[in-house]
């Protein structure tokens, strides 16, 4: 750990400020992945009068090394090490984690054993205030492995007596990827027609999640279910239709078509979600920049695949 960020200006708040505004090192887990370095970027960018520290598994990676030359202190750690992870969250002042994606039952019992390291080890450095990523519907048991998983972590968390907040991330706006066939944008997925799926860019996971461990937000009642659209499968392929100036339409697929149950399962959870809508009002009153998707699509200058076969 070496590196210190350079802070001119205070954050602008994106809501109204606490009382505690963190001003120390806030400790990033996953930093060298999707939303972890979303989070980096929220923080660097808002150029806080923080420090920030990415725990890594090998500070030699061209990732970590790329976040090293942005000014962020790396350090190494392994789950399975509590030393390492005392170490790394020596006088920190607030921990954000997320745990490692899981697509087998052995893969969500390693999930669960990261989660409830992280925590054993952010209550042994008496970390103030912790902030972890799990999912949308977390609150309860749902029976999807990889989010009830996430549910039981969060429940140790909050056991452990630590102040921390959740965010609950919906399904990516990234992973939304249409092909083009035939000149026509389409888009499938294993929910029916007319199932809103819910959705949020990873920026504003990392921008959220940012403002919560800043403490320029709060997270009502403790958590935030992270959703920033929700559209049907043909509404998401009319946005991408019109982005491209193309015709666009949307095949509901069968779960059958998914290799993996835990993916069954969850995609069983996001149509009965569909049923409740969500309130976009509460990411937005945090984040008020939340992107919908057609801003999203905007954003990112998406441009249909021009590989595929018979496009
Ligand atoms: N995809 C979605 O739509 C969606 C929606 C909501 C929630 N989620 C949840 O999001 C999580 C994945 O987040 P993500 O996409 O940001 O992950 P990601 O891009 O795959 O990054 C994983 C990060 O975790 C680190 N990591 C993994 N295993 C580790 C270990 N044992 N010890 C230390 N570091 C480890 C990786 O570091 P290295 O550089 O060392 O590999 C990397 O920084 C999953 O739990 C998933 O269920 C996903």
């Amino acid at each position: 750990m070496s590196q210190q960020i350079k802070h001119e200006d205070a954050a602008p708040a994106s809501s109204s400020p606490t009382a505690r505004q963190t001003t120390g090192t806030i400790a990033v887990f996953g930093a060298t992945g999707q939303q972890g370095g979303a989070v980096v970027d929220a923080l660097l960018d808002r150029r806080a009068r923080v420090r920030v520290r990415a725990l890594v598994r090998n500070p030699q990676s061209d990732r970590a090394q790329a976040l090293a030359a942005r000014g962020v202190e790396l350090a190494a750690i392994r789950t399975d090490d509590p030393a390492s992870l005392a170490t790394a969250l020596t006088a920190v002042e607030a921990f954000y984690f997320m745990t490692p994606a899981a697509n087998s039952l052995e893969e969500v019992e390693a999930e669960i054993r990261v989660g409830t390291a992280l925590v054993d080890a952010a209550v042994a450095a008496r970390v103030p205030h912790v902030v972890f990523s799990s999912v949308i519907g977390a609150d309860r048991e749902r029976g999807v492995p990889h989010h009830d998983s996430k549910h039981w972590i969060e429940e140790h968390l909050r056991e452990s007596g630590l102040r921390c907040a959740m965010v609950r991330p919906a399904p990516f706006m990234e992973v939304m990827t249409p092909s083009l066939e035939h000149g026509e944008i389409v888009l499938r997925l294993p929910m029916p027609d007319d199932a809103a799926l819910k959705m949020i860019s990873i920026r504003d996971i990392g921008r959220v999640a940012a403002a919560l461990l800043l403490d320029t937000a709060e997270a009502p009642g403790g958590a935030v279910e992270l959703v920033a659209d929700e559209l049907t499968g043909p509404q998401i392929a009319a946005a991408f239709g019109a982005h491209t100036g193309l015709p666009a339409r949307y095949e509901a697929l069968p779960l059958s078509v998914l290799p993996s149950d835990l993916d069954k399962a969850m995609f069983r959870q996001f149509a009965e979600a569909a049923e409740y809508p969500s309130d976009l009002a509460v990411v937005r009153s945090i984040e008020p920049a939340t992107l919908d998707l057609v801003e999203w699509i905007r954003s990112t200058g998406w441009t249909a695949p021009t590989n595929m076969a018979g496009s």
